[in-house]
């Protein structure tokens, strides 16, 4: 069973014990939910900020507010003690809206000048709503601590975070993701499967491989290089506003530092490539680990 429908039958189980539930205060505190081959586990708001190991910091660089801001957070290495996770494998974090982010193993253990915490919302001083948003990142929020947190790429500090996962990294788990494993090894579809992994899978699937469904699937049935100009590709993946314009519009522009010129190419020829490479995956992939 995927592990998304393990979360889920686990939740509504949940759900139906905390209805029957005296106290309605804790039923309506909010929960985060963390599987790996070991099982299942739910946290509760409350019972997250009453745990020891709660600490107050501060962050230099905040993705979601864009100035530093002051939380009540657990290390995410604390909150995952005793969960096996494998060398190779990724702790997929999904939020409420489909947007859906691998974070490799070693980003979270290593502290290597970077240590990441899970920051969350106090339920009686609720976060101010996100720029440009109308909801706040709670209330859970991976956020990204020390001299080299800067290098943390804007795609992994999710907010609004349901569920943590630990999962095969995604071209082992989905197969039908990868580029033709004949091509040259330089060959520019490589790297861009890579940077596509990074920057566009917490959105998009290809090939309807992936956990995400915020955005449409970039292959099936057709390619965007199939149907729109070179021009207007790039354009929209730049800014999708100076394509076309509707209110309930979600996809973000990528400036060029979040996105440089030769990464731009690198994805560009990945979509070229998978174009000729459609496949549909067997759903939810090879599932849970
Ligand atoms: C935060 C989520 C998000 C990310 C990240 C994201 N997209 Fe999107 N994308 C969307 C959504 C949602 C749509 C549907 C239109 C909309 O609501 O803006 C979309 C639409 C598109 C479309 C137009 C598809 C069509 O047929 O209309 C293309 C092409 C596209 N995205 C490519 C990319 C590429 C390439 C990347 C990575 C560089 C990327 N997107 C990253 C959310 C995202």
């Amino acid at each position: 069973m995927p592990t998304t429908t393990i979360g889920l039958a686990v939740t509504l189980a949940f759900s139906l014990v905390a209805f029957t539930m005296p106290t309605s205060v804790w039923a309506a505190s909010p929960t985060l939910t963390v599987s790996a081959d070991g099982g299942v586990r739910i946290f509760d708001r409350d019972a997250l900020l009453a745990r020891t190991d709660v600490v107050e910091i501060t962050t230099s660089r905040d993705v979601a507010y864009r100035t530093p801001r002051t939380y009540r957070a657990v290390a995410l290495s604390k909150l995952l003690e005793g969960v096996p996770i494998p060398p190779d494998a990724v702790v997929e974090a999904a939020a409420q809206d489909g947007f859906v982010t691998q974070l490799p193993r070693d980003l979270v253990y290593a502290n290597d000048g970077i240590i990441g915490y899970l920051a969350i919302e106090v339920a009686d001083t609720p976060w101010p709503p996100i720029p440009g948003k109308d909801k706040s990142a709670g209330p859970f929020y991976i956020v990204w601590l020390g001299d080299q947190a800067s290098s943390v790429p804007i795609m992994k500090w999710p907010y609004q975070v349901v569920s943590l996962s630990v999962q095969d990294a995604p071209a082992k788990r989905w197969p039908t993701l990868a580029v033709d494993p004949t091509l040259p090894a330089l060959h520019p579809a490589r790297d861009g499967q890579t940077i596509f992994v990074n920057k566009c899978f917490t959105c998009h699937t290809m090939n309807q491989a992936g956990s995400a469904s915020a955005g449409p699937d970039l292959n099936l049935p057709m390619n965007p290089t199939e149907y729109f100009t070179d021009a207007g590709l790039r354009a929209l993946i730049r800014d999708p506003r100076s394509v076309r314009v509707w209110p309930e519009q979600r996809m973000p522009r990528f400036a060029e530092e979040d996105l440089s010129d030769e990464e731009l190419e690198l994805i560009l020829a990945y979509l070229s490539h998978m174009a000729h490479r459609k496949s549909r995956a067997t759903e939810g992939g090879s599932g849970k680990r």
